[in-house]
């Protein structure tokens, strides 16, 4: 091994999957690893398995040991607002109106590249704090946001996925971009981001009420201007939204269909909410292999609607669904409690109940198909990249009690995501290094 490779050595039970739990047992998709040893060198997993069969490969003391916990690939936020860390938790509006009221006062300050980069180096430790390595991450409408954004992310070494925000109307004077500025602005940061390193970048138009036809034309033409830019916007979260969307485009034959005749549909597009559905858009989702990002937290304070998991990935015509905290809308960074906001709406909306091991799915492995980087993230197994989190079983008092009950890893997984939070995380590594470790607490 030459002497400047950068090696590490995690040894602790690990989960990782090797199939997808919405088409067999959820059993049959897991893959657990009671006392594993994972290798990683320069940033990548090298092997893993039993400890015993890989101890031999590690010099003495070369080990860092995490006994009792759970070690899980690293979360994917699949759809956040990173402008939004200073309003999380504002009181009383729907959609629409708490955009005016208190999210565009707020983004309007990211033309200060200073307080850009101070709210995105809080905004990613708290993604870390949270065991989440991987976001799909909407920046302001000024590329400076952008910039500051994946400056930080760089420091990390953490993967992300961000682009700056398109508006050229319907949104004050200090947000609005036009089609054209919105456009070389977007190409500027695409040559100087996307895939520099582990950043990767989506054109995000933000949503059919604030761009022109002709912004969304642009946004299209970005899109298809390289085969593997990232595309996110809105879709169909609100029903005073999605009236105002049909009296813009009265021509279309849905919301979805506005994206579509503008070329922002397809894989690598990710749609945030996507509550109120048709059948035909389900199929049209399914037909292009685009990816919806569920944000059940955010839906549930907003009062947006209950999203149709169950719907969505029928077998039958499955969607790619990821999860998302949608931070300032949504109340909790932690994957875990947005999993078990899950759970909960999925059987308000069809009385269907998300298993956990689907749940982690959904925020690991799931999340890294449905944005076509599982190639790279999303699994413990040779040749992936190194990004983990080690879970707490007895973070808390109440965890201890009640986790020490457990009989299956399928029960131990329900109680993390319907107990956990950011207490549940131990550590958290990105790039093969320890990015984040929780205080002891006496
Ligand atoms: N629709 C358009 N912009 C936003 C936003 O910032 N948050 C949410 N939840 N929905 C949106
Ligand atoms: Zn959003």
């Amino acid at each position: 091994m030459p002497s400047s490779s950068r090696t590490a050595a995690l040894r602790g039970r690990f989960v990782t999957f090797t199939g997808n739990p919405f088409t067999m047992p959820p059993e049959d998709a897991l893959h657990v690893e009671e006392d594993g040893l994972i290798l990683i060198e320069n940033g990548k997993i090298t092997q893993c398995g039993a400890y015993d069969a890989l101890r031999a490969q590690v010099p003495e003391g070369g080990i860092t040991h995490y006994p009792d916990s759970l070690i899980s690939a690293g979360f994917i936020d699949t759809h956040v607002h990173y402008p939004q860390l200073p309003v999380i938790a504002s009181w009383g509006k729907q959609l629409l109106e708490w955009l005016q009221q208190y999210v565009f006062p707020t983004e309007a300050k990211f033309s200060s590249p200073e307080f850009a980069q101070a709210i995105a180096r809080a905004f990613l430790q708290e993604l870390l704090r949270n065991g989440t390595t991987t976001a799909a991450v909407y920046c302001t409408v000024h590329p400076e946001s952008v910039t500051a954004f994946f400056q930080e992310s760089e420091k990390l070494g953490t993967r992300m996925i961000a682009g700056k925000v398109l508006m050229d109307r319907n949104a004050p004077d200090n947000l609005r971009d036009t089609a054209q500025q919105g456009f070389d602005e977007s190409q500027k940061l695409i040559e100087t981001w996307h895939n520099k390193g582990r950043q990767l970048y989506a054109i995000t138009p933000r949503f059919a009420i604030t761009s022109t036809p002709e912004q969304l034309e642009c946004a299209g033409a970005l899109f298809h201007s390289r085969d593997d830019l990232f595309m996110q916007t809105h879709l169909a979260e609100n029903e005073d939204e999605i009236a105002f969307v049909k009296t813009l485009f009265p021509e279309r034959s849905s919301y979805l269909d506005v994206y579509d005749k503008a070329g922002l549909v397809g894989p690598r597009a990710i749609f945030g909410h996507a509550i109120h559905m048709h059948e035909h858009d389900f199929q049209q989702c399914h037909d292009t292999h685009c990816t919806l990002a569920h944000c059940p937290t955010s839906n549930l304070f907003l009062g947006s609607g209950a999203f149709r998991l169950f719907d969505a990935v029928d077998p039958r015509r499955p969607v790619n669904v990821g999860l998302g905290t949608d931070i300032g809308a949504g109340t909790s960074f932690s994957l875990l409690s947005t999993m078990g906001e899950a759970y909960k709406v999925s059987l308000m909306a069809g009385k269907q109940r998300l298993h956990a091991i689907q749940a982690f799915w959904l925020a690991t492995a799931g999340a890294a198909q449905a944005l076509h980087l599982d190639d790279k993230i999303g699994t413990i197994a040779p040749g992936m990249e190194a990004d983990l989190c080690v879970l707490d079983p007895a973070a808390t008092p109440l965890l201890a009690l009640r986790t020490k009950e457990c009989t299956s890893m399928a029960d131990l997984l329900f109680v993390l995501m319907t107990l956990g939070d950011d207490r549940s995380v131990k550590a958290t590594w990105a790039d093969g290094r320890p990015v984040y470790v929780r205080p002891e607490t006496a």
